[in-house]
């Protein structure tokens, strides 16, 4: 039997896509010097897509693969993804949740820790020589302190389980208030904003979420707040993020997303108070073959028609 066709539209790791190439006839649509000409050539055969989770899959593309009936992102976002599109074709959508929920809760913690007690800049301070001439800084005690989560999904969870067990104070946002979690439920982002002094965003990207976090919310979150960021770019507005940061609007930012990855605004380079990190939260060997093996695993299970291990819940 011919292997099925798959289009690979973000650069993967050897892990997935040697495993990927043994069982599928793949086509590299990153590195394609003329991608037009390889859909002309083989787009009618293509049954399954591989993107990462925040590559950007747009209509268009989706159109000029007519026999696709599968993609599955090597990612638990699947913002990138036009899932209505999707529904009306009957196209199954897969991610890989799970298995990166504490690699990416470890790295809002990290964040908070690097920006509430000022771990990366203090490590400049020593490696600079400035310790020789004088003490360090002090810096705020954490325990005690509220850590508001917009979003309180898996990884949300995990990371209020960590921030908790530092002491924190735990108060959450999303659209519902959540049943079993003893965390207090703000139903309004300004008014969680209002009083924290970390906002912890962990909700999911996508249209619903765009710029969620606006001028208005930082101002909520006041001279004193900090914000930090393991979820997408593009849920906060970051042309507002760059002014309040710029006139001390809000304190500090730890991200490790941004709207334009790889791109991060010139002006946060130059910030002291800011912690800015190459979207690394899955970034574990251990979590990324695990995503990998269950990116592939999804393609597997499709295409020997068996039930799909984490189609996502829009789509089930
Ligand atoms: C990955 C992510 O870096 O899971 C996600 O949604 O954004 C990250 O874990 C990405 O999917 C790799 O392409």
């Amino acid at each position: 039997m011919s292997m099925p066709e798959v289009i690979v539209t973000a650069p993967l790791p050897p892990f997935l896509y040697e495993p990927l190439r043994r069982d599928y006839r793949c086509h590299d649509y990153v590195q394609a010097a003329d991608r037009a000409a390889l859909l002309r050539a083989h787009a009618g055969r293509i049954r399954g897509l591989v993107q990462g989770g925040g590559t950007v899959t747009p209509t268009e593309l989706l159109d000029a693969l007519p026999q696709l009936e599968i993609i599955s992102v090597f990612g638990v976002g699947y913002d990138g993804v036009p899932i209505d599109y999707c529904r009306k074709r009957g196209i199954k959508v897969t991610n890989t949740p799970d298995v990166l929920t504490d690699d990416v809760a470890d790295v809002a913690v990290g964040l908070v820790l690097m920006t509430g007690r000022g771990f990366a800049k203090a490590e400049r301070f020593v490696r600079s020589g400035a310790w020789e001439k004088s003490g360090p800084e002090l810096t705020t005690r954490l325990g005690g302190r509220k850590a508001g989560i917009l979003g309180l999904g898996r990884i949300g969870k995990a990371i209020a389980l960590r921030l908790e067990a530092m002491g924190m104070l735990i108060a959450y946002t999303g659209r519902n208030a959540q049943a079993g979690v003893h965390y207090r439920f703000v139903p309004d982002l300004k008014a969680l904003a209002a009083e924290s002094d970390f906002l912890v965003v962990a909700c999911p990207g996508g249209p619903a979420t765009k710029n969620l976090v606006d001028a208005g919310v930082l101002a909520a979150l006041g001279s004193k707040g900090t914000i930090v960021n393991i979820a997408r770019g593009s849920i906060i507005d970051e042309p507002a993020l760059v002014a309040a940061l710029e006139r001390g609007t809000i304190k500090a930012a730890g991200l490790d997303v941004f709207a334009d990855e790889p791109h991060v605004p010139k002006a946060l380079l130059a910030m002291e108070n800011v912690v800015l990190l190459p979207h690394v939260g899955s970034a574990t060997r251990e979590t990324r073959q695990a995503m990998g093996d269950l990116c592939k695993a999804n393609l597997d299970a499709w295409f020997a028609h068996r039930p799909l291990p984490t189609l996502i819940p829009e789509l089930a």
